[in-house]
C-alpha cells in the first residue's frame, strides 16, 4: 500500500486510506483507456503554462519530452499501474515527476481533476466518433453496392409478418440505407455538441491564473469553449448524445438481425449467410447457425442499459462534479466497443447474404400478394366499385385456399365461376408479381424505375456524408 504522503493529495491527511477506500474509488480499471487523449489534454495545458509563465521553457521540454515517454511504455505495455494512484490522470502526473522531478509536480497548476477528466472523456469521444462513422459509411457503401445488383428480384413486403405486397429486394435494402443514414446524421450531431473546450474551468469555478483558453482550444482543434464552467464540469449531456446515437444504430441493427434470423430459417429460407458468418452446433450436425445476427440483437438490450445506465447517474444530481460521475466511462467505453463491431458485423452479413428468388416467389404466391392489384384491376379496367371487386378477389383467394392453388395455378373455369371479368388474358398481367412491383411508381415506391432513381439519390447523399466525415477528419 502507497504511503499517505505519497498521494497526489495526501497533505491534508493525517492517516493512510483504508483499502476499501481504494477499491472503490479507482477508476484506473477501466479509465486507463484515455491515456492517448489525457497525455493530449496535458500537452496542451503545459503549453499554456510556458504561455503565462508557469513553467520555463526548460520545464516545458522536459515535460513534453516525459509525456510522450509515458505514451509509448503505455503503448508497449511497460507501465506500472497501480490502485493506490486511483486514475489515468493520477499515473500519468505520478509517473512524470517519478521521471523528471520538481517540473512534473508544477503541470497540474491551473487545473483540476473535474476539468481534466471532462475534457478527457470529450477528446474521447472526437477520436472515437470518428471512428465509427467511418465504418457507418463503409456499411452504407455495402448497403447501396448489394441494393445494386438486386434491383430486379422480387421478395415479399410484410405487414404483421403476413405477406402484404411484392416489393424489389433493392428497396428492402435501401430502406436500410435511409435508416442507418440517419444514424450517421445522429453521429454528426453528437460530434458537433462534443466538440468543446473546458479545461481552464477549474473544479468548478475557474482559475486563479490567467489561462488562455482560446489558445487552448487551438492546440486541441475544438470548435467552441465552454461559457460556464459549472456546466462544463458537471454536464455529461455529451455522453448521453453518444449513447443514444448508438442506441439508435443498434436498434435499426437488431431489427436488420431479426430479420436476418427469420429470413435464413428452413421454414423462409429467403437468403442465407455463408459458412464463415455462422456457427456450428455440438450436438446437431446439421446446424447453421446465425450468432453474429443474434449477438448484435443481444448487444442492443445492452447499450440501450447502457443510455439508461447514464440517464439515471445523472438524474437528480446536484452542481457540480460528483464522484458518482466517475463511472459514465464504463457505460460510455461499452457502447463505443459494442457499436463499432456490431457495425462490422452487419456489414459483413449484408455483403455476404445470398437471397433465393424462388423462395421467396413460392410466399409471395402462396400469400396472394397481388390480391389488391387484382382488385385494382376490376376497378380500374372494369368499372368495378372497389368494394365490390375487394369482395371478388376475397372469394377467388377463398377458393384457391380450398383447392390448395396460387392465383396464377387456378384454371380460367374456376376464376369465371366466381367472375367474368377474372376470365380474360389480362388476368395474368394484373397478378404479376413484377407489375405489381412496378406500378408502385410514386417517388420513394418499388417500382423497377423507382429503384435506379432511389440508388442514385443514396449515392449522392452518401457523398454528400462523406464530405461531412472529411470535415470532421480534417479539421
Ligand atoms: N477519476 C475521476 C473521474 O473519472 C477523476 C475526477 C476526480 N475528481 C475528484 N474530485 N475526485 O471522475
Amino acid at each position: 500500500m502507497i504511503k499517505k504522503e505519497d498521494k497526489l493529495w495526501g497533505g491534508r491527511f493525517k492517516t493512510r486510506t483504508s483499502s476499501i477506500m481504494e477499491r472503490i474509488g479507482e477508476s484506473i480499471s477501466f479509465d486507463k483507456e484515455l491515456y492517448k487523449q489525457d497525455i493530449r489534454g496535458s500537452l496542451a495545458h503545459a503549453k499554456n503554462l510556458l504561455k503565462i509563465e508557469i513553467l520555463t521553457t526548460i520545464e516545458f521540454e522536459q515535460i513534453q519530452k516525459a509525456l510522450i515517454e509515458i505514451e509509448q511504455e503505455i503503448e508497449s505495455g511497460n507501465f506500472q499501474y497501480k490502485l493506490e494512484l486511483e486514475d489515468i490522470h493520477m499515473h500519468i502526473e505520478s509517473r512524470l515527476t517519478e521521471k523528471i522531478g520538481l517540473p512534473g509536480k508544477k503541470l497540474h497548476t491551473a487545473r483540476s481533476r473535474n476539468d481534466q477528466v471532462a475534457q478527457d472523456v470529450r477528446l474521447y469521444i472526437k477520436d472515437e466518433t470518428k471512428e465509427i462513422l467511418k465504418l457507418i459509411y463503409s456499411l452504407l457503401e455495402v448497403i447501396i453496392e448489394k441494393s445494386k445488383s438486386h434491383t430486379e428480384m422480387i421478395m415479399p413486403g410484410y405487414t404483421h409478418l403476413q405477406v402484404a405486397q411484392p416489393i424489389r429486394v433493392s428497396h428492402y435494402l435501401l430502406s436500410y440505407f435511409w435508416a442507418v443514414g440517419r444514424d450517421l446524421e445522429q453521429f454528426l450531431f453528437a460530434y458537433s455538441v462534443n466538440d468543446l473546450l473546458v479545461l481552464g474551468s477549474g473544479a468548478l469555478s475557474g482559475v486563479n491564473y490567467p489561462t488562455d483558453r482560446k489558445f487552448i482550444q487551438e492546440e486541441l482543434k475544438l470548435k467552441n469553449i465552454s461559457e460556464n464552467s459549472i456546466d462544463a464540469v458537471a454536464s455529461r449531456d455529451h455522453v448521453l448524445n453518444l449513447l443514444f446515437a448508438i442506441c439508435q444504430t443498434l436498434i435499426h441493427f437488431s431489427r436488420i438481425s431479426e430479420e436476418i434470423i427469420i429470413y435464413s430459417t428452413v421454414e423462409f429460407s429467403f437468403i442465407s449467410l455463408p459458412d464463415s458468418l455462422t456457427t456450428g452446433s455440438s450436438i446437431m450436425p446439421q446446424k447453421k447457425n446465425p450468432d453474429i445476427a443474434e449477438l448484435i440483437r443481444g448487444k442492443s438490450a445492452r447499450v440501450i442499459s447502457n443510455l439508461n445506465h447514464m440517464l439515471v447517474l445523472l438524474k437528480g444530481l446536484p452542481l457540480a462534479y460528483n464522484r458518482d460521475l466517475q463511472e459514465d466511462k464504463i457505460s460510455l467505453f461499452d457502447s463505443v466497443e459494442q457499436v463499432k463491431i456490431s457495425i462490422e458485423g452487419i456489414r459483413e452479413m449484408i455483403h455476404e447474404m445470398k437471397f433465393h428468388p424462388d423462395k421467396m416467389i413460392n410466399s409471395l404466391n402462396n400469400g396472394f400478394a397481388t390480391a389488391t392489384d387484382l382488385a385494382d384491376f376490376l376497378v380500374s379496367k372494369k368499372n368495378i366499385p372497389f368494394r365490390e371487386a375487394h369482395e371478388y378477389v376475397g372469394k377467388l383467394v377463398s377458393a384457391c385456399i380450398e383447392k390448395k392453388l396460387t392465383l396464377p395455378e387456378i384454371s380460367l373455369q374456376d376464376r369465371k365461376e366466381i367472375s367474368e371479368h377474372f376470365a380474360t388474358d389480362e388476368y395474368m398481367d394484373a397478378i404479376s408479381l413484377e407489375k405489381s412491383a412496378d406500378k408502385k411508381n410514386v417517388f420513394g415506391g418499388t417500382s423497377f424505375e423507382r429503384q435506379n432513381e432511389q440508388i442514385k439519390n443514396a449515392e449522392h447523399k452518401l457523398k454528400f456524408w462523406k464530405e461531412k466525415i472529411l470535415e470532421v477528419e480534417n479539421e
